[in-house]
């Protein structure tokens, strides 16, 4: 499969927070693609130089990388003074909604300290562009019906809370500073990996999210997927997500790019599939990929988990014209060349 992106009509230079890690070493190529020149800024806590080595090899160019901590300002400002950049975009961030309740405080510490240094040290230099990572997750248990941007926030973790409260910083930021622009984007559950099989999600340690959980299982490095919570008031009474392709997630950042400047204040969107896949199934969908039986048990609800999430799309459908282009059986194919491909992860 090719894989292309329009080239942005006003090419720029961007600082990307957590540009090694799974959604930023994405975003990474298709910027580049894009025609946009790229600094990563990551303490690679969670992320790998390696991929930043295969964004060369995907794209002709490797972002440089400056190994700093987002919630070191002195570091961060020094950043700022060596690469000039027109515009930010923040993914750097601790994501795990389990870990979170056990350590609240160090989420809030990284993803709202470390969204409020970045803000200000990009202020100081004069930057005024932000592209924030946000997540569904701050819609918490909001009920049946897909979510619009309007729907009502009510964060049911550490996680979600660190989230919507960096948005409402941006938004209060943008309120009391007429140059600033900014976008949050709210995820739904990006999953996949570059097509080319080069890039893909490689967690350090025990994987918390889903899909590099099951893709461990298929290659055989773990003994069984773990499904939590199979009482749900759902058909299959396992969890409903909303997952995306990250290369059609890459693609919004690019889209925000082109349009933060569209309008004052902070634009907000959803970028998801509108579509909802329970976790047996999506386990199905992935055995089929990967042309093995995936073994399974199904445990107890996780703490701040929440039955199902869906996306309404047709807010950025509408404003950008962006929308997915990858259904959820090439997101399983692909998860799994890059797996299949790289049994140990990067490097290993
Ligand atoms: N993956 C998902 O399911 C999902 C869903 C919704 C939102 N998000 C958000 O998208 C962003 C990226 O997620 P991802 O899945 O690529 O995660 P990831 O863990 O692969 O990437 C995060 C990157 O940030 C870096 N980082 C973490 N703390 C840092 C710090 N203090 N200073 C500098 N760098 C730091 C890590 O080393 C890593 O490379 C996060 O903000 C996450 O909350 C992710």
């Amino acid at each position: 499969m090719s894989v292309t992106t329009r080239p942005s009509t006003r090419p720029l230079r961007v600082l990307v927070t957590g540009g090694a890690g799974f959604i930023g070493s994405h975003t990474c190529v298709e910027l580049i693609e894009a025609g946009h020149e790229v600094v990563v800024v990551d303490d690679l806590s969670a992320g790998h130089e390696l991929a930043l080595d295969r964004v060369r090899e995907i794209t002709g160019t490797r972002p440089v990388l400056e190994r700093v901590d987002i919630t070191d300002t002195r570091a961060l400002e020094a950043v700022f003074a060596l690469h000039p950049v027109d515009a930010v975009i923040h993914f750097a961030a601790r994501k795990a909604v389990g870990e979170s309740t056990e350590i609240p405080l160090t989420y809030f510490e990284t993803n709202v300290g470390g969204t409020a240094i970045l803000l200000a040290a990009a202020r100081r230099a004069g930057v005024h562009r932000i592209v924030f990572s946000s997540s569904c997750s701050i819609f918490g248990s909001t009920g049946a019906a897909d979510l619009d941007e309007s729907a009502p926030a009510a964060p049911a973790n550490p996680y979600a809370w660190s989230k919507l409260t960096c948005e409402q910083m941006i938004e209060q930021s943008c309120r009391y500073h007429d140059e600033q622009r900014a976008v949050s984007l709210r995820y739904f559950n990006p999953i996949g990996a570059h097509p080319s099989g080069l890039l893909g999600e490689d967690p350090h340690g025990t994987p918390r999210n889903i899909v590099p959980y099951l893709a461990q299982v298929a290659v055989g490095r773990r003994e069984r997927l773990q499904i939590f919570g199979g009482d749900y008031p759902t058909p299959d009474g396992s969890a409903i997500r909303d997952y995306v392709h990250v290369v059609d997630i890459a693609r919004g950042h690019v889209a925000a790019l082109d349009h933060v400047d569209d309008r004052p204040g902070m634009q907000l969107f959803n970028l998801g599939t509108g579509q909802g896949t329970s976790v047996l199934e999506l386990r199905a969908a992935f055995a089929a990929a990967a042309e093995r039986d995936i073994p399974y048990v199904v445990t107890d609800r996780r703490p701040g988990d929440v039955p199902r999430l869906v996306a309404d799309i047709s807010a950025v459908r509408r404003a950008w014209s962006w929308k997915p282009e990858y259904d959820l059986a090439t997101m399983c194919r692909d998860t799994w060349r890059f797996q299949e491909a790289h049994p140990e992860g990067y490097g290993r």
